[in-house]
């Protein structure tokens, strides 16, 4: 990565002579017809973030959270506890650098840059330099701005079950936007991968490199099969004692997320369990929490320049109809990722 000293020739205030911008907001959490496409304020950076000329955006579950407010758990997180304190949706980006604050060293007004943001569902997005690397040519914004949440996920999740070759790897939600790498990733470990997504999706999860595929609505995961080495848990939210029936006596269980745990908790009492009886039992637990951090978007470089990972995009919705792309997901018709192209002068 190199680092950039600003001189005369390279403004840190670039060319971004518009004040408003066109972008998806909500006003308070909720349901999808609350997204509007709006025009509100060009945002404004700090000293050590960036303003991105967005082209595209990565739709991700997490966004679909902060859109609903759900589970009330995030709201302590700093996402704002009554109303979203940003008003722009999106989290995910590609684009190219607009803006630098006074103290941003590695990116200069130009620069083709991905990662993580705050309100990519717009124009410009600001984002912190940390969480942001700077986009091969080999990749077109679009695959850039499905990468971040999703991929550093599914790879800090391999990377804590500490996947070996020959091992047997579960990945629970393996259709999804962070199963969908994560499979790859333990396929290219060498594991033997199974993934379990509905039934529908399972002929793409066998194309990702799943050796088995386990449709959800036909067979019980956690009942009659060969015990695994590791589960990655992002589907569901099955019960913390019938998982461990079939994972191995030392295996590793990673929570990564679920659906349908409760709009308070999302299911948080299976970690809360897991806690308590780790130090009794020889199964190992970690509870994932996504580092967003530009090392890591550099690892998920690496695997994609081995040829070992690419990013698989479902659909691609111009801005103005975001809230068809949400309503995608929300439906479950997603496999992979879905991007959102906010700027197509560049593809
Ligand atoms: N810990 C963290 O830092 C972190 C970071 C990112 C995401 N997450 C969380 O991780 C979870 C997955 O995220 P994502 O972006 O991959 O979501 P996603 O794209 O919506 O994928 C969800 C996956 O779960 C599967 N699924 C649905 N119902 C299931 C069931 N009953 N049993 C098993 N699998 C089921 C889906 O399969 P079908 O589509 O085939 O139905 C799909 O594969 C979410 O809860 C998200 O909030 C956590």
């Amino acid at each position: 990565m190199n680092t950039v000293t600003p001189t005369m020739t390279q403004p840190r205030q670039a060319v971004v002579r518009q004040q408003t911008m066109q972008a998806v907001t909500q006003r308070a959490y909720g349901p999808l017809d609350g997204l509007r496409f709006d025009t509100t304020a060009v945002p404004s950076h700090a000293e050590n973030e960036v303003l991105v000329r967005v082209h595209s955006a990565g739709l991700d579950r997490g966004t679909w959270h902060l859109m609903t407010g759900r589970p009330y758990l995030l709201r302590l997180m700093g996402f704002g506890f009554l109303a979203p304190k940003n008003p722009v949706l999106g989290r995910d980006l590609a684009g190219v650098v607009a803006a630098v604050g006074a103290k941003v060293t590695r990116f200069k007004v130009g620069d083709a840059v991905f990662g993580m943001g705050e309100g990519s569902f717009a124009e410009f997005a600001r984002a912190r330099e940390d969480k942001l690397s700077l986009k091969p040519a080999a990749l077109s914004f679009a695959q850039a701005a499905v990468l971040g949440v999703s991929g550093s996920t599914a790879l800090q999740a391999v990377r804590a079950a500490r996947v070996q070759a020959g091992q047997r790897v579960l990945v629970v939600g393996a259709s999804g936007g962070v199963g969908s790498y994560a499979v790859q990733m333990a396929k290219a470990l060498g594991a033997h991968v199974t993934g379990v997504c509905s039934l529908a999706k399972a002929d793409w999860v066998r194309s990702l490199g799943a050796d088995d595929v386990i449709a959800y609505e036909n067979s019980d995961f956690t009942r009659g099969f060969e015990p695994w080495h590791a589960v990655l848990d992002m589907g569901g939210n099955t019960a913390l004692t019938r998982i461990r029936r079939v994972l191995a006596p030392q295996g590793t269980l990673v929570f990564v997320g679920g659906e349908n745990g409760g709009d308070w908790s999302a299911g948080f009492g299976r970690q809360l369990l897991a806690l308590a009886m780790a130090p009794f039992v020889r199964q190992r637990f970690v509870m994932l929490m996504n580092r967003e951090h530009h090392t890591e978007l550099e690892a998920l470089l690496a695997l994609l320049a081995e040829g070992k990972v690419s990013p698989f995009i479902d659909s691609t919705w111009p801005l103005a109809h975001a809230d068809q792309a949400m309503r995608a997901l929300e439906a479950g018709q997603v496999r992979g990722k879905v991007a959102i192209t906010v700027n197509d002068s560049v593809k």
